[in-house]
């Protein structure tokens, strides 16, 4: 089943989520979508100093937002900073040094930023695959920290934040490679099984996509979405996939195209026209294509995600969601 899987996967990756899958994508993109600018509104952007995370930072602060970087490290984020302040002319960016693994650390900042600033935007971006088990001072497997309890901690605990503000939004950047794993809430410490970082990497995007349903269900007056920003060439990739990141070379997005359907989800007006706790991922499916076609709640069976007996619970899977809306005439 993995195997079967992985292969289909694998290729629609190759159709929808490569360079050449966002330039097809993107010849149906509303123009005008993105064109807005956001003075007043406050983005809080995790992992914000690399990859998608800065090429995403760096179109809002065009844009006149206000960002809140949160990173892990001193040095490579305030280089960061000057980089996206120097680029895009705009001062107000903010940076918040705080380790994503380390849940107390994540609420402490919570309580501190919550006295001093507002925040309409979150958007989950910051995420690890380390491919060997790694436990966190508080003994928790790495990946599982980051990806999962990290970006529960810090959404949980801004919730009461960003409800106090207009039109507020998380995203969170999940990825395609969730599809290849159902929902395991048994070995959430990846302790029963071999590891493998690409497998726990994979359920631990499942793990935000469940969660972004849970949370569009419980809080109504915030619109919740998660995507997939296809395959692209960030840091990220480069050291924990190095043969995937060889072997795709020119094909892969650059960091800008991994960064379109957050900027849309955080942006656009007509995202939010869209209903919560969305996955949006490359594009339509081979026969959902067109213009015309709604996004469609179908899902191929093998896909489906149940948690626990609460909630017959199915994920949004192999396609249907677009990346981006298309045209409709
Ligand atoms: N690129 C792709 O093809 C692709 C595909 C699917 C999904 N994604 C997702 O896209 C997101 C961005 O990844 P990327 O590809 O842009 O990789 P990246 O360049 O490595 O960016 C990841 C960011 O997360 C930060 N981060 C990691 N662990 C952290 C921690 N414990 N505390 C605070 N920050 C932490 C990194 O900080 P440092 O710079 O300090 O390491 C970095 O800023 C991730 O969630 C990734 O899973 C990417």
């Amino acid at each position: 089943m993995l195997l079967y899987r992985s292969a289909a996967w694998f290729a629609k990756g190759l159709r929808e989520y490569t360079k050449s899958g966002y330039e097809s994508a993107s010849k149906d993109f509303v123009p005008g979508d993105l064109e807005v600018q956001v003075p007043g509104r406050s983005f809080l952007v995790t992992g914000g100093n690399s990859g998608i995370g800065r090429a995403t930072v760096i179109e809002i602060a065009k844009r006149g937002g206000t960002v809140h970087l949160v990173c892990r490290d001193q040095n490579r984020a305030e280089g960061a900073r000057g980089e996206i302040i120097r680029e895009s002319g705009n001062r107000n960016i903010f940076l918040h040094i705080v380790d994503l693994s380390d849940p107390k650390a994540i609420w402490k900042f919570v309580e501190n930023f919550k006295q001093e600033h507002t925040l309409h935007v979150l958007i989950n971006n910051a995420g690890c695959m380390v491919n060997k088990r790694e436990l966190t001072e508080d003994g928790l497997e790495k990946n599982f920290a980051t990806n999962t309890l990290g970006v529960y901690v810090l959404t949980t605990a801004l919730i009461p934040v960003l409800e106090k503000e207009h039109d507020p939004r998380v995203i969170t950047v999940s990825s395609g490679g969730m599809l290849v794993q159902k929902l395991n809430t048994n070995d959430l410490q990846s302790e029963r099984t071999a590891f493998s970082g690409t497998m726990v990497y994979a359920q631990n995007k499942r793990q935000q996509v469940v969660l972004t349903e849970h949370w569009a269900r419980a809080h109504p007056a915030i619109h919740f979405s998660c995507m997939h920003p296809g395959w692209a060439d960030t840091p990220g990739v480069r050291l924990s996939m190095p043969g995937f990141h060889a072997s795709m070379g020119d094909r892969l997005r650059s960091a800008a195209q991994g960064a379109d359907t957050v900027l849309w989800l955080a942006l656009a007006p007509a995202a939010t026209a869209q209903p919560s706790g969305l996955f949006f991922q490359g594009d339509f499916l081979p026969g959902c294509e067109g213009a015309q076609d709604p996004p469609s709640p179908d899902h191929p069976p093998l896909h489906e995600t149940r948690i626990g007996n609460q909630c017959p619970h199915t994920c949004l899977l192999l396609g249907h969601r677009p990346h981006r809306l298309k045209r409709r005439n």
